[in-house]
């Protein structure tokens, strides 16, 4: 099974940025431990701050893996473009975000690619990344 993870804006500063909201951890060293809990699958990881380079990556990846796990960061609550990427392509999408989006302010409690993904997941920390993956590995199976 072949996955891509993707995140969007300014998650390449995970362990740094607003760590009461986000945790302590940077993704590089959360990655080591899901690819340790998950060896039978193959994670690919993406990161960009561009909007186009996470659609170029969803189009690249949305044809041959069997998955896509995607934070699009605050793009999730503005882009059009990402909705129409998510719906252009053939493999599921897993909605993802470490914080309860919904508890937060009211700009985000809209997500404009929700609709175009199989399932959201929010709320769990860096955990929800793994709870993505069980998600696409149930999608995939059944
Ligand atoms: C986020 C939530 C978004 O509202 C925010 O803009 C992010 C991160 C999350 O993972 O909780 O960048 O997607």
């Amino acid at each position: 099974m072949k996955i891509q993870i993707i995140n969007g804006p300014n998650l390449n500063l995970l362990g740094v940025r607003e760590p009461g909201v986000y945790g302590g951890v940077g993704f590089d060293a959360y990655l080591v431990r899901l690819e340790a809990a998950y060896p039978d699958i193959e994670i690919h990881y993406f990161q960009s701050n561009i909007e186009g380079e996470i659609i170029d990556r969803i189009h690249a990846t949305g044809f041959s893996f069997d998955g896509i796990v995607l934070n699009a960061g605050a793009y999730t609550h503005t882009s059009v473009a990402i909705h129409d990427a998510v719906k252009s392509i053939q493999s599921p999408v897993i909605e993802v975000h470490i914080s309860n989006v919904y508890s937060r302010e009211p700009f985000r409690h809209q997500s404009l690619l929700a609709a175009a993904c199989r399932g959201v997941i929010a709320g769990f920390g860096m955990d929800s990344y793994r709870l993505a993956i069980e998600a696409l590995r149930l999608a995939v199976n059944c």
